[in-house]
């Protein structure tokens, strides 16, 4: 099970690659993930499809899950975080 209180050093974490060849989309990537995010957290009610153990794998230069993470749609928030409401994209 990951540790998610873990703090974790650059040199472990490399989600877009690193050195001279990191991926140039990074900036973008990460600001469109914050958006995505905070739309669907605001507007979902969502729920883990399993509970079961998830751990890190290494995929060549990089770590991922070790299985897909699925989550199901239970339902639409009725009460919206007032913090995202006032966030207009
Ligand atoms: C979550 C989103 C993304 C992830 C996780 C990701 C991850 C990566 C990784 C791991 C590499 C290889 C880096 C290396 O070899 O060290 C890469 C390269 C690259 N990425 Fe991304 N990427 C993402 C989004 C994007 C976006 C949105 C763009 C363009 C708009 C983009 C454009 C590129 C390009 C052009 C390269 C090749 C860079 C080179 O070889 O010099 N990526 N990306």
């Amino acid at each position: 099970m990951i540790n998610s209180k873990r703090q974790f050093s650059p040199y472990e974490y490399l989600p877009f690659g690193g050195g001279a060849r990191r991926c140039i989309g990074m900036a973008f990537a990460q600001f469109e993930m914050q958006v995505v995010l905070a739309e669907i957290l605001s507007r979902c009610e969502l729920g883990l499809v399993d509970h079961g153990e998830v751990r890190p794998r290494r995929r060549g230069l990089v770590t991922g899950p070790s299985r897909p993470i699925q989550m199901v749609l239970k339902g639409q928030r009725s009460v919206k975080s007032p913090s995202l409401e006032a966030i207009s994209f």
